[in-house]
């Protein structure tokens, strides 16, 4: 029986209920609502009394330093970040048990004590001899890290407030570490919550930076508590798919800088590689003249990528039609094969549709529409795309082509992969800046989705080919 004054906390949501269900009923989420017992003294002030000693207000302007940055010095970590960490912030990295993330931190841990930095590494999940095993493995025996294996918050409170210079400070993970204060089992909400909070203020006092892992839920939610994501400044998602080496660092909230930022990896055998050049590792693979493939030339935070769109039909009569799609939105592909079969006669209904972002990224961009739209054109009409052409443009309800941003970076990306053709959306006469297209590089620009039908049509009979 839960003693008086328990309360139950939601771990998808965050939602308080006075009562144990089955389901939440702020998020309609099963099982998972947790007994959590308040804070003592929490509730014994009367509210509406004024007893503080009032906060002072200023104005908009004055002189603010701008937040102090350390490079961690691997590339494609600190541009997530925004140009470095910022001293004395929090930044929560999540993702899937397995996918990289203690050995991410290991690597950025030990790239900055080599550049001379204190950095404290916290292990609650394996042993000092396990992480040396795996410092060797990475080829980082020699690197100047201060390792523990604690979870006990308290001891760790400890250790911390006599740092005076620390610059990085890892915790793995915050599901590990235990307050015996508290009576719940590590991992549970309140646990999590509370000592991520008392870890994030003793990084404030003491001015490090503190990296926090935390792992993530099958249903993708950051486990147990969105409720921390609130209370750090940073949190950033690891993924990718175990099927595949690349590994994507994602920011999901910023405080000092810029969300769509992505910083691409790959696993090896000696830990994981920066891949400065996406593009290439995502069109290794690609087997040009097979029908049901384009070329999308996206755009990932500030840095053009190009992936390609996978799409492949199968017949199905009768039987109710699938739609499975990996790395993009379902909806969205709904509503373009509603286009393609109201606005340009393309009839893909007693198809089993499936659609892949080969090498598994995910995009979100609506750039990705006039890629997906050639994919399912030519794998309607049997017809391979052109394996030297990209695509990019978002297209419209009515079947219209619509502009995107950064054109011209997607363009120059694809000329320096050897790109010679792009087909993107037409540009109205004197509406619409001119396009500096690289040089060489041929621009057949579409008003309407079915100009795209017609010339795969006028291809099919040039070829004398398709279905
Ligand atoms: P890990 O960093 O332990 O994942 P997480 O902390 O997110 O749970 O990485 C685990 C996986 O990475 C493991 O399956 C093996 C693989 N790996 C490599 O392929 N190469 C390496 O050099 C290392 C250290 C790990
Ligand atoms: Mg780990």
């Amino acid at each position: 029986m839960a003693r008086p004054g328990t309360q139950f906390v939601c771990t998808a949501c965050g939602a308080v209920a006075p009562k144990w269900a089955g389901r939440c009923e702020a998020c309609g989420a099963w099982n998972t609502l947790e007994a959590e017992t308040p804070l003592p003294g929490a509730g014994a002030r009367r509210p509406g009394r004024a007893t503080g000693r009032g906060v002072e207000f200023v104005g908009l302007a004055g002189d603010t330093p701008l937040p102090e940055r350390v490079a961690l010095g691997i590339a494609e970590f600190d541009r997530v970040l925004g140009g470095g960490m910022v001293q004395s912030s929090a930044i929560l990295v999540g993702g899937d048990p397995g996918i990289g993330k203690s050995t991410l931190l290991l690597q950025a841990a030990a790239r900055l004590a080599s550049a001379g930095k204190r950095v404290l590494y916290i292990s609650g999940e394996e042993s000092v001899a396990q992480i040396r095993l795996r410092a060797e493995r990475l080829g980082l025996r020699g690197a100047a890290v201060s390792l523990a294996a604690a979870t006990v918050l308290a001891d760790i409170l400890a250790a911390l407030e006599a740092e005076t210079d620390a610059s990085l400070v890892v915790i793995d993970s915050i599901q590990t570490i235990w307050d015996e204060t508290i009576e719940s089992a590590p991992g549970t909400v309140a646990q999590v919550r509370s000592n991520a909070f008392a870890l994030i203020r003793a990084a404030k006092s003491r001015g490090f930076a503190l990296m926090l892992v935390g792992h993530v839920t099958k249903e993708g939610a950051l486990a147990g508590p969105r409720v921390m994501e609130h209370m750090v400044d940073v949190v950033l998602h690891f993924e990718g798919d175990r099927g595949h080496q690349f590994r994507i660092l994602r920011g999901a909230k910023n405080r000092y800088g810029a969300t769509d930022e992505i910083g691409v990896f790959e696993m090896t055998g000696r830990g994981l590689a920066e891949v400065a050049n996406p593009s290439a590792l995502f069109l290794a693979e690609r087997h040009g003249n097979v029908a049901g493939s384009a070329v999308f030339a996206g755009l990932e935070g500030s840095r053009p990528v190009l992936m390609e769109v996978q799409a492949l039909l199968s017949s199905n009569p009768g039987g109710s039609a699938r739609r499975s799609v990996i790395g993009w939105d379902s909806g969205r592909l709904s509503m373009l094969m509603a286009v393609l079969d109201s606005r340009c006669g393309v009839k893909l209904a007693g198809h089993d549709v499936y659609l892949n972002i080969a090498g598994g990224l995910r995009v979100s961009e609506p750039a990705a529409d006039l890629a997906v739209a050639a994919a399912l054109v030519s794998a309607a009409t049997d017809v391979p795309t052109d394996p030297g052409t990209v695509f990019f443009g978002e297209i419209g309800l009515s079947g219209e082509l619509r502009q995107v941003a950064q054109a011209e970076l997607r363009l120059k990306e694809a000329a320096k992969l050897g790109f010679g053709r792009a087909v993107l959306p037409r540009r109205v006469a004197g509406g619409h800046r001119r396009l500096a297209a690289p040089e060489g590089m041929v621009l057949e620009e579409y008003g309407h989705l079915s100009d795209l039908v017609a010339a795969t049509a006028g291809r099919v009979s040039s070829q004398g080919g398709g279905t």
